[in-house]
């Protein structure tokens, strides 16, 4: 791997990234890509059951399939859960991309049903969020997208095994404008003992 591309601290990174929601149309080459996968897979793993496989979904059209899919399902789950944020209303919306034209979706499939699996496959997410903000990609994960890309014809669709589960779908890319880390609350510690 090429250990140059990496142009941050750890702390830079940790405090630098911020989930980019506008991404330019620059596809990622294959080396930088097998960088990020490379970077997921130092996660820790519990039992090192290493339980993470990765999907790279990059053909546009096809995202966008993806992406009405997957409003269809947030919208009806939002639904049956009598769930009435907001935000939920920009999913109607014709133009709206869940992926916000990313080039490049990844998606972190846990192989086990292991009791960590899902853990490992956060932590892999976390992992490949920071080496790509670190190297001047942004990422984002998009959460609304789990449930259509767990569906069986679409998990059939991307080679994704019946018994493997899709944890964590993150978008990849350039970032088209400026981001910056949103705020937080402090660490509430309930007891130093
Ligand atoms: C499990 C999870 C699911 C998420 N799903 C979405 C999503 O579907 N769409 C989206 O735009 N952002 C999504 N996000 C990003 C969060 O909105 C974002 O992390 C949060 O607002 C904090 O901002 P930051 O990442 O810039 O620090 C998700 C984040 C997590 C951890």
């Amino acid at each position: 791997m090429n250990q140059a591309i990496y142009s941050m601290t750890a702390k830079e990174a940790i405090f630098g990234r911020s989930s980019v929601r506008a991404y330019k149309k620059e596809s990622i080459d294959r080396p930088t890509l097998n960088a990020l996968l490379a970077a997921a897979v130092r996660a820790p793993t519990a039992m090192h059951g290493e339980p993470w496989q990765f999907v790279i979904v990059e053909d546009s059209k096809r995202l966008m399939r993806l992406s009405d899919l997957a409003k269809v399902s947030f919208v009806t789950e939002a639904a049956r859960l009598h769930a009435d944020r907001p935000g939920l209303k920009v999913f109607s919306e014709p133009d709206f991309n869940v992926f916000y034209d990313a080039p490049v979706l990844i998606v972190i499939c846990a192989k086990s049903k292991g009791h960590f699996a899902v853990a490992d496959c956060w932590l892999a997410a976390q992992n490949l969020m920071l080496a790509a903000h670190s190297m001047g990609f942004g990422t984002c994960v998009i959460g609304s997208a789990v449930a259509a890309l767990n569906a069986s014809d679409i998990k059939h669709e991307l080679g994704i095994p019946a018994e493997t589960t899709v944890v964590a779908p993150i978008i990849v890319g350039r970032p088209s404008g400026e981001s910056h880390p949103s705020a937080r609350n402090e660490p509430q510690v309930l007891a130093w003992r």
